[in-house]
């Protein structure tokens, strides 16, 4: 079993409780069918078994997480109020509940005040940032690496922001020497790094991408969509530590609590550092705003309707698991994290794996040695094939060259890049859980390869 069935009963006791206070109202039941219902929320579970189980720790392909049970009854709880926080009209207490969140994902990063709220995504979130980027500089370019998420290329071109691709390092870390040098070809007004790249889970080099500021004055967003919660972690990399250290610094972050906060789609969170920029969002709505002289969520935002159970959910889950360094939530970060440097040490043992880079994050990238690049690629796929057959759903990703070198995994470069495997442990569970992933992916490889791990690579 893998659901919590168990929590369901809690539903309904929190459901009681928010009815009271309605009680007031007359009576006004939904007069339901309750066999068609039936005969429609059944259909609907027999289709969606045509999953992938996400859920499950033997899934590390997709940067995936379930979300918490008490995100999950927090959502459907406010689902019966159904409240838009585009409004205050719409969504009072989660209107509000949606401020308290984002000023403790805010206050994480060490900010006090701010200007920020939910958005349906990381995409929604990066776009309002290069969007307000633009507005602040308008006509200049936006600079990113080359293993930033696809979406700044992309976001930057529906702005009608010129777009500059900055080269990164054998660890897919922003190249800082190939930044300057863009930097002083003109014209960039705004530099994203990414703390957390989608891919590879690298951390660009914050703190010397802080520095170029005193000669070069540019905007810096952050892209933490993926890795902005490692912030609480203990076991970070040097490197990483120093990046996370000084993400405050920039003008503006993205942190998407629908990847790492234990939140249902869609929970994105967009933040900047001046609540001034609020000035580029000011819009007349003749017909939105007219409870209440305070702050309307869609007064900050560009997406008018927006999910409210987004934000209780978001809200309830961080009243039971507070962003606090050494708290519960930050060890399910640091244990994914462990289970990230376990398999990374395992596959550096086996003679039949090339691990490019020690994971900085928990994401976990290695090549199947061979003769050839194309050689390495189909193993890779085949390899893919034969876990998926064992319940273990890895992923693939194809990775340049240039980011290879260290792992060497051929001799033969017959072409440019090489398809890998990639894993996202990202469960709290996949630390007890390794053996066995670990043993499905032997399994694997030697059903493809034919030849078993290299003495000692498996207790
Ligand atoms: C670093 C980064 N930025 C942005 C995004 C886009 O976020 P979303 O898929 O929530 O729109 C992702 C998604 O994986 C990401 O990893």
């Amino acid at each position: 079993m893998t659901f919590d069935h168990d929590t369901l009963t809690l539903l309904d006791e929190a459901l009681r409780s928010l009815e009271r206070g309605f009680g007031r109202l007359p009576d006004a039941q939904p007069r339901l069918d309750r066999e068609a219902v039936r005969g429609a929320i059944l259909a609907a579970a027999e289709r969606m078994r045509d999953n992938y189980p996400y859920q499950h720790p033997l899934y590390v392909g997709q940067m995936l997480k379930p979300p918490h049970p008490v995100a999950r009854l927090a959502y459907a709880l406010a689902t019966y109020v159904n409240p838009n926080n585009h409004a205050l009209d719409g969504g009072r207490a989660s209107s509000a509940m949606e401020k308290e969140a984002v000023a403790q994902i805010a206050a994480m990063y060490g900010w006090r005040t701010h200007l920020g709220h939910l958005t349906s995504g990381g995409t929604m979130a990066n776009f309002e940032a290069l969007w307000i980027a633009r507005e602040e500089r308008p006509g200049a370019a936006v600079a990113a690496s080359a293993q930033a998420h696809y979406t700044h290329s992309r976001l930057s071109a529906v702005l009608g922001m010129p777009f500059r691709k900055v080269a990164v390092d054998a660890r897919g870390r922003m190249d800082v020497a190939a930044l300057e040098q863009a930097l002083a070809d003109g014209g960039v007004g705004t530099v994203v790094a990414t703390l957390g790249t989608t891919a590879a889970g690298t951390v660009d080099p914050l703190p010397e991408i802080v520095a170029l500021r005193e000669r070069h004055a540019f905007r810096l967003h952050v892209d933490a969509a993926y890795g902005g919660y490692f912030t609480l972690a203990y076991n970070l990399d040097t490197d990483a530590r120093r990046a996370f250290d000084r993400i405050g610094e920039a003008d503006s972050i993205v942190i998407d609590p629908h990847k790492h906060g234990l939140q249902p789609y869609g929970c994105g969170c967009v933040l900047f550092r001046e609540p001034v920029v609020g000035r580029h969002y000011r819009h007349d709505s003749p017909y939105t705003y007219f409870t209440s002289s305070d702050l309307h969520l869609g007064e900050i935002s560009l997406e008018c309707s927006r999910a409210g159970a987004a934000a209780v959910a978001l809200w309830t889950t961080m009243r039971m698991l507070p962003l606090e360094r050494g708290g519960e939530f930050a060890r399910g970060l640091e244990a994914g994290r462990d289970a990230a440097l376990s398999l990374h040490a395992a596959l550096a043992a086996d003679a039949r794996f090339a691990p490019i880079f020690p994971p900085q994050l928990d994401i976990v990238v290695w090549a199947v040695r061979a003769e050839s690049a194309s050689a390495s690629s189909a193993h890779a796929r085949a390899i893919f094939d034969a876990a998926a057959e064992r319940d273990l759903h890895l992923a693939l990703a194809t990775f340049p060259r240039a980011m290879l070198a260290v792992a060497a995994p051929v001799d033969d470069w017959d072409r440019d890049d090489i398809m890998c495997l990639r894993a996202c442990v990202m469960k709290p569970e996949h630390r007890e859980w390794m053996a066995d992933i670990l043993e499905r992916l032997d399994d694997a490889a030697q059903s493809v390869l034919g030849t078993a791990p290299r003495d000692g690579s498996r207790s």
